[in-house]
């Protein structure tokens, strides 16, 4: 089945590399002061890198959102509000305990749904919430001359900031997660090789 197109496939890889650039520049700003050693890298050298690296991120960030709307593609992150909290039980049931007993997926891939309930979800979550709002907050700290100076009486660059992070450290445990659940193909291997191939290659997920 060709499920991953070659712009989402080369829109993915590009997000994938960035997200690291950005997550290891992004821990080592907020555990090196300017005059420490640097943890990973140096202060300097990190913001220089987080900043290039989200810029592209941006850009990239566009062609994901474009590609959905004018796609076939991104009918699948429609969530449908019938059945979605069973649906989102189920899979998480068989994450939890079904897989563990040989039980077959409870939603097999076709070409109309190929994530299942739960990646759907987090797919979503991730890409239409957090990556914006991490977006959002960024522009907001790299241009802090145009971001709420306060809300009631917080100051606004601190808030942007709690936002920021949080939003990237949500961003960095759905990476975990996410390549975790892309080792539970019929092979651990196969739906890697579907993002690399654009063809998934399975009849039970
Ligand atoms: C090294 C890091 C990563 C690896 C190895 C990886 C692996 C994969 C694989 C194998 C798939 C295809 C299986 C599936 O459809 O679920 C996939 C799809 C996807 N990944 Fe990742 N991923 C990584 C990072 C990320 C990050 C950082 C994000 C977003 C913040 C992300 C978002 C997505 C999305 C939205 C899809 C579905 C794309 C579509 O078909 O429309 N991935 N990933």
């Amino acid at each position: 089945m060709y499920l991953y197109p070659k712009w989402i496939r080369l829109w993915h890889v590009i997000n994938a590399v960035l997200f690291i650039v950005l997550i290891v520049t992004g821990v080592s700003m907020q555990y090196t002061d300017k005059d420490q050693a640097a943890l990973i890298v140096g202060f300097a050298k990190a913001v220089k890198w987080h900043n290039f690296a989200a810029v592209i991120l941006t850009v990239n960030y566009i062609i994901f959102v474009a590609g959905n709307l004018f796609t076939n593609n991104g009918r699948q992150y429609n969530i449908k509000r019938k059945n979605f909290v069973s649906d989102l039980m189920t899979q998480l049931k068989y994450y939890a305990f079904g897989m563990f007993k040989g039980e077959k997926h409870p939603f097999p891939v076709t070409e109309n749904r190929k994530f299942n309930p739960l990646q759907k979800f987090s797919y979503v979550l991730a890409m239409y919430v957090a990556v914006p709002l991490v977006i959002i907050s960024g522009i907001g700290l790299l241009f802090p001359e145009i971001t709420v100076k306060a809300v009631f009486g917080i100051s606004g660059l601190i808030l942007t900031d709690i936002l920021h992070i949080t939003m990237g450290f949500f961003l960095s445990v759905f990476m975990v997660i996410h390549i975790y659940t892309c080792t539970l193909g019929s092979k651990p291997t196969s739906l890697f090789r579907g993002m690399i191939t654009g063809y998934h290659v399975s009849d039970d997920h």
